[in-house]
């Protein structure tokens, strides 16, 4: 009786030595192509950490495309734990806080170095925490680039988009913005957008040039319009009971890597973009248009009341402190 008493003791410290050398497994789940910002950057951080970590205590699988999980799945998965971590684009998440809709305020930011100030600035750090309640946790914002409008035919002046169907993220910012436009916006996950355009379920897009390029949206769009309107950038987020729940020595690792990635992703962001402008460029399937000073003035005229319908629930202070950023 004793020896089958001692037997089972044995048994139970092995199992739990065996689940104490369990490594955590993170789930990366995105929705772009790995040649991307966001793409190279989950990469890299999947590389630090089996350099560093590795395999045997921290694992990190790294799922693109929206292989695992779309826009619409993404943050209902970090939620239930069946993926860690996550990086949507800022303009994703006005379901869990209104806060983050300051991102998508068209023509806010002049370009991608005002986004990284503002970001940097203590308004900025403190919308990492804007969805604490909701059980998530901001680690990083990463870069991707300002966004251009694409269509089939010439998006010259703000009425040549009139009428016309344009796919957004799932964002009521960037709905009001196309509705500013007289143009019938449609909110899709990434994914289907292609074959949309492909087959005239929507006449045109707004994105950066590394999606474009990537997801071969310039093969089924005639134009690309150089308009740096508004800024599609992202924010790594966890789930704050997985993230703080870590062994701190994990946890501790994890986040400088993380730092180091962030670095990285957002030094490298424009010149991606600015290569993949180029490979559009060179390609002859699309044809980029420039914009005068006066031609942008008015498209930022047109989608200027946008600011007006969304500053109450953004706060006036926040769109002031994102402006400030502008150099
Ligand atoms: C989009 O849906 O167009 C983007 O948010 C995709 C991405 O993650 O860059």
């Amino acid at each position: 009786m004793r020896l089958f008493a001692t037997a089972i003791a044995l048994a139970g410290i092995l199992a739990a030595g065996t689940a104490f050398a369990k490594p955590v497994t993170i789930k990366f789940s995105h929705v772009v192509a790995d040649s991307t910002p966001k793409g190279q950057g989950a990469l890299m951080f999947q590389k630090l950490v089996k350099e560093r970590l590795g395999d045997d205590k921290v694992k990190v699988e790294v799922y693109p495309n929206s292989q695992l999980f779309g826009d619409a799945k993404e943050m209902e998965a970090l939620a239930l734990g069946d993926v860690q971590l996550i990086a949507p684009s800022l303009s994703k998440f006005d379901k869990y806080t209104k806060q983050l809709q300051v991102f998508d305020l068209p023509f806010l930011f002049d370009d991608i170095a005002a986004v990284d100030r503002f970001q940097a600035s203590p308004e900025g750090k403190k919308l990492l925490t804007s969805m604490e309640k909701k059980g998530f946790i901001g680690l990083a914002y990463w870069h991707n680039g300002m966004k251009q409008l694409s269509a089939n035919n010439p998006l010259r002046k703000p009425e040549d988009a009139a009428g016309r169907k344009f796919r957004i993220q799932a964002s009521d910012v960037l709905l009001e913005q196309f509705k500013a436009l007289n143009a019938n916006p449609q909110k899709m996950a990434f994914a289907e957008v292609y074959q949309a355009l492909q087959t005239g379920a929507i006449d045109g897009q707004e994105n950066t040039w590394s999606n474009i390029y990537s997801q071969k949206f310039y093969e089924v769009q005639k134009y690309i319009t150089e308009s740096n309107h508004g800024a599609l950038d992202y924010m790594v987020v966890a789930n704050t009971d997985f993230w703080t729940e870590l062994p701190t020595d994990v946890r501790t690792e994890l986040e400088k890597i993380l730092n180091e990635v962030t670095v990285e992703v957002n030094k490298m962001a424009e010149d991606l973009n600015q290569r993949d402008r180029q490979r559009i460029a060179e390609s002859g399937s699309s044809e980029i248009i420039k914009l005068s000073k006066e031609e942008t003035e008015a498209w930022r005229k047109a989608m200027a009341p946008v600011w007006a319908t969304f500053e109450k629930d953004i706060g006036a202070d926040l769109i002031k402190a994102a402006s400030a950023s502008n150099a």
